[in-house]
């Protein structure tokens, strides 16, 4: 198929290449001709695993190219709606513009018979809306909403094989019509097994904001059982191992921590209660507070136990931050919960240093303040306490002797609970985990 896709962010330079990969004739589009650039000459402007490697593949192949121009839409079956919906300044609300600036330079790109899919994570209500503007164009074009569910540092392989494909159609013949393309668009997956469940706009809509809130409530719901677990003694790891085995309960996204970060969870949350309060239904999620809440709470927690582990006051101590992005295999440091407690801690007189493989530059953008070495040795010399934040495998792969030989002070915060407790305070650590004893 000839496929287009708007915006070449995260979402849409994956998909982009991911869709050549399937055999279609792809052309990315953005509005940033240095992105377009970068990826007209395989380089992925952001760091994911892989990606480099299957732009080269499918560049190499010509059936996947890029532009900056919104025309070169034209001639295209099928155009998928890859633009961002950021958090609005100063607001809950997920900001519109990208999708509804894109939506309407597209209008002008369509023909008859064509179909429009929407991927971008948007409040309930957008489909039915942009739906409508196509109506009025009478261009015999139909939009479908199908939801994007890959986790960053996995984004390739969910992409290529997801667990299930949401499709939001219009009733009758349009709505066949936007399934039947989408069929053909993932027929590889699909018969290789991928399920798909076929909605109407507004489900497929929530299907997204839906699940994303059920991992943020995951995750707070451990972090708040570690603040318990913390007052009794008790360890959470344990108490997430025994209640996961429970297969309704399920073990996966009970790992406590410094509590979730991304351009996704905290800000699709936030976006969903206040798209459920222009619709009268606020107090439907009122729990998401809560939610967001004991998320935001884990990073004053561990600016505390950072204060207590280094004897009660961060005044002129030397801190090592292991990880800046938001979580490992990736270079995105959007509300990252590593950073925001970094600077934190220097706001509070520590001297904080920051390390990460991948992320330091985009850090470096958003926290000027704080300073950056790339090499996590040097980062850790004489250092009064480690934190380890971000749990990339080289930071999980150290050991105490290694550390031991840098530090000042073996004092070791682990707020991704990643470490042997027992391996580290037998090298005479003193390590702090989080929600453990
Ligand atoms: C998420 C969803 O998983 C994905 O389906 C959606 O499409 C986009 O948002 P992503 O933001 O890439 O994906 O990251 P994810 O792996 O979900 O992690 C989100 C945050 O939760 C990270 O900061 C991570 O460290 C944290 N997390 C995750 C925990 O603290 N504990 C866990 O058990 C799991």
């Amino acid at each position: 198929m000839r496929i287009s896709v708007i915006g070449c962010g995260y979402l849409g330079a994956v998909h982009a290449a991911c869709m050549a990969k399937l055999g279609h004739d792809v052309v990315g589009i953005d509005v940033d001709p240095r992105k377009i650039g970068e990826l007209q000459a395989g380089r992925a402007p952001f760091f994911e695993p892989g990606l480099p490697e299957l732009l080269e593949e499918v560049l190499a192949t010509g059936r996947l190219k890029f532009s900056s121009s919104m025309a070169d839409a034209k001639g295209a079956e099928v155009h998928f709606l890859c633009v961002g919906t950021p958090q609005r300044k100063g607001e809950y609300a997920a900001d519109m513009r990208f999708v509804d600036a894109a939506f309407a330079s597209l209008l002008d790109s369509l023909e008859p018979g064509n179909v429009v899919v929407g991927k971008s994570t948007v409040p309930v209500g957008t489909a039915a809306r942009l739906a409508d503007d196509l109506a009025e164009r009478q261009l015999d074009a139909v939009l479908a909403w199908n939801p994007e569910f890959l986790r960053e540092g996995f984004a390739v392989k969910d992409t290529l094989s997801p667990d299930r494909f949401v499709y939001g159609v219009p009733e009758g013949e349009p709505g066949s019509r936007a399934t039947a393309a989408l069929d053909e668009v993932y027929s590889t997956p699909l018969s290789l097994g991928t399920r798909r469940l076929v909605a109407d706009y507004a489900t497929a809509e929530l299907v997204k904001a839906a699940a994303n809130s059920f991992l943020a409530t995951k995750i707070s719901f451990i972090n708040a059982m570690a603040e318990v677990c913390e007052v009794t003694g008790a360890d959470v790891t344990v108490l997430a191992d025994a209640i996961g085995m429970d297969e309704r309960i399920g073990r996966k996204f009970l790992n406590a921590g410094i509590g979730f970060g991304g351009g996704c969870l905290p800000k699709d949350i936030r976006a969903f209660m206040a798209r459920a309060g222009e619709l009268g239904a606020d107090q439907a999620l009122t729990f998401l507070r809560e939610v967001d809440d004991i998320n935001v709470r884990r990073r004053i927690r561990v600016v505390e136990l950072t204060r207590v582990l280094v004897g009660g006051s961060l005044l002129g101590k030397r801190i090592t931050v292991l990880g800046a992005a938001f979580k490992p295999n990736s270079d995105d440091v959007r509300d990252s919960p590593a950073l925001s407690i970094a600077a934190q801690l220097q706001l509070q007189g520590a001297d904080v240093t920051v390390t990460d493989p991948e992320a330091i530059d985009g850090a470096r953008q958003r926290f000027p303040e704080l300073t950056y070495e790339p090499h996590f040795e040097r980062a850790m010399d004489k250092a009064d306490a480690l934190l380890l934040l971000t749990e990339w495998q080289e930071y999980k792969d150290i050991t105490p002797e290694q550390a031991g030989r840098f530090v000042c002070t073996k004092n070791i915060l682990d707020g991704r609970n990643v470490l042997e407790a027992s391996v580290w305070r037998a090298a005479g650590w003193n390590y702090k985990g989080i929600g453990t004893p």
